[in-house]
């Protein structure tokens, strides 16, 4: 049968984000500027590096601005034009994605991110697609996702982005039970949700890029709550293994989980660092604050 390819990514943004309140009470976390621009900016922009077409985010109550943030700013466009600031126009016309690319779905209740995804089926149709959690930013020479269709396109089925953790740190994360190497992927024999750390099958967790196949939506339709109480996409994916190869491809670059608060700052302070215009400024603050 030949692969499929992936066109549409699902973006989960409709959880309610309690780890960075109150900054998150009224403010999306997805929307939390990581120097320069939203969290959420980074994820569409490796999504965009991986071919995805087509952009369906689950979001929730106090989301709109995440819908704003893709759609064009008239007044503002206007404005910079009437200025001749044309660099910053040209940019953010770059950035929009293009006319009905984007979808739009609620998730009524944050019922976990296995729910979260279900919501997205009818707008997914019966295709492969990928999931990336926008509160994770992966930064890499060869982005995540498009490591991750480059591997599907010579193997298909379903693969999952992986990386290694401190073994004290697995019991918050969902690991994988490793199989056979096959190049640079491991074969799947399992997973689990947040193991306590003497029944984890490994360190290697799952990191926040999904290719699926369609199926997991019959999957996640008869799916109870686990871990908890949250409708969980890893318990879901197990099921489905029975079924449909999957594949888990280790992550070459570094990760940021801003859904904490020291894990935004970490991102904050990278992103600075890494500014080709602003990096050596952002360096000597940083050291003379660590001075004081
Ligand atoms: P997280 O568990 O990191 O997000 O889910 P959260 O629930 O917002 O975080 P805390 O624990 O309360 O701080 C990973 C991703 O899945 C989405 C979140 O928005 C986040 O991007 N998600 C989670 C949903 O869309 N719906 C849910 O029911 C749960």
């Amino acid at each position: 049968m030949p692969i499929k390819p992936v066109r549409k990514a699902v973006l989960p943004v409709a959880g309610l984000g309690t780890r960075v309140l109150p900054a998150t009470k009224v403010t999306p976390k997805e929307m939390l500027t990581v120097f320069d621009r939203p969290a959420i900016h980074y994820v569409v922009d490796e999504a965009r590096a991986a071919g995805i077409e087509h952009f369906v985010f689950v979001t929730g109550r106090n989301k709109a601005a995440i819908e704003d943030y893709f759609d064009s700013a008239y007044e503002l466009e206007a404005t910079l034009e009437a200025k001749g600031k044309t660099a910053l126009l040209n940019q953010l016309k770059a950035d929009l994605p293009a006319a009905g690319a984007c979808s739009f779905v609620r998730q009524q209740a944050p019922l976990g991110l296995g729910h979260a995804v279900w919501c997205a089926r009818d707008i997914v149709g019966d295709e492969p697609f990928a999931v990336l959690l926008p509160d994770m930013i992966m930064r890499a020479q060869t982005p995540c996702l498009a490591a991750m269709t480059k591997a599907y396109g010579k193997i298909g089925g379903n693969i999952i982005s992986v990386e290694e953790v401190p073994m004290s740190e697995v019991s918050s994360y969902g690991i994988v039970d490793p199989g056979a190497r096959k190049g640079e992927l491991i074969e799947m024999k399992g997973m689990v949700e947040k193991p306590p750390v003497d029944k984890a099958p490994s360190n290697l967790m799952i990191s926040g890029r999904y290719i699926l196949q369609p199926e997991i939506f019959d999957a996640l339709a008869e799916q109870t709550p686990g871990a908890g109480g949250e409708i969980q996409l890893t318990d879901a994916m197990l099921r489905l293994m029975d079924t449909s190869p999957f594949h888990a491809l280790p992550f070459k670059g570094e990760t940021f989980d801003t859904g904490s608060k020291t894990g935004y700052l970490r991102a904050f302070a990278a992103h600075a660092l890494a500014d080709p215009e602003h990096g050596a400024e952002v360096r000597q603050i940083l050291e003379a604050l660590l001075k004081s």
